[in-house]
């Protein structure tokens, strides 16, 4: 018998990773075993969280470079939304005992933020002191995908992203740097997401099943 219990999931990648992906299925899978499970992004999942990750996404495809939000800006945008997120959003489904899975959390800001656009991190921890309320993941899965892989995926892609047309070399740092953020730590799986969907689904699902004792 399922035991209730808060747990929260969280996928990280680089874009074409197939994060947004195997979080919905994952969600699905739980959902069809009756586990109350809410799925969620960021930067979003609440209103105003998307409000402003609408306004981030509309900066990054301004054409006058001049009026672009400086990196610190850029930040504070990500935080501000991860607030709004987590005190309207995440906590009250963790404090229901509820499973959530987030596409994105506090790594995407390392990695692009801080690995990425060298944004301070002390400025970003010390942000994230007051903004996390001991919200933490359960479990984090990194996806890593090769460059042709991911390329394909996003040429796909209707809807244009942030970092869609960036350089391969952000790609791979970013990539790098998620890997580097995992090493080592028990609560993070890395997992190879070029090959078969398929194939991965199954594995997170066990992975998932196990944790969760169901
Ligand atoms: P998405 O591609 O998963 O929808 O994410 C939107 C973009 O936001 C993506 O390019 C990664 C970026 N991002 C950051 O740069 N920092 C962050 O903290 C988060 C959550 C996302």
């Amino acid at each position: 018998m399922y035991k209730k219990k808060p747990f929260f999931i969280v996928f990280e990648g680089v874009e074409g990773c197939g994060k947004s992906f195997q979080s919905k299925k994952l969600f699905s899978k739980l959902k069809k075993k009756n586990i109350d499970t809410i799925l969620t992004r960021e930067p979003g999942g609440t209103k105003s969280s998307e409000l402003i990750r609408n306004l981030i996404l509309k900066d990054y495809f301004s054409k006058d470079n001049k009026e672009k939000f400086d990196k610190y800006t850029d930040t504070l945008l990500y935080l501000a939304a991860r607030n709004e997120h987590i005190k309207n959003k995440i906590l009250p489904a963790l404090l229901k005992k509820k499973v959530v899975i987030c596409d994105r959390f506090i790594d995407s800001t390392i990695a692009y933020q801080v690995y990425g656009k060298k944004v301070d991190i002390d400025f970003i921890n010390n942000i994230h002191k007051k903004i996390l309320r001991n919200v933490k993941p359960n479990i984090v899965f990194v996806l890593k995908v090769s460059t042709k892989i991911s390329k394909k995926r996003l040429i796909k892609r209707k809807i244009k992203n942030r970092y869609d047309n960036f350089s391969q070399t952000f790609y791979t740092k970013a990539q790098n740097s998620f890997i580097k953020i995992a090493k080592n730590k028990k609560n993070y799986v890395i997992l190879d997401s070029s090959s078969n969907d398929n194939v991965l689904e199954n594995i997170i699902f066990k992975i998932i099943k196990k944790k969760l004792h169901i």
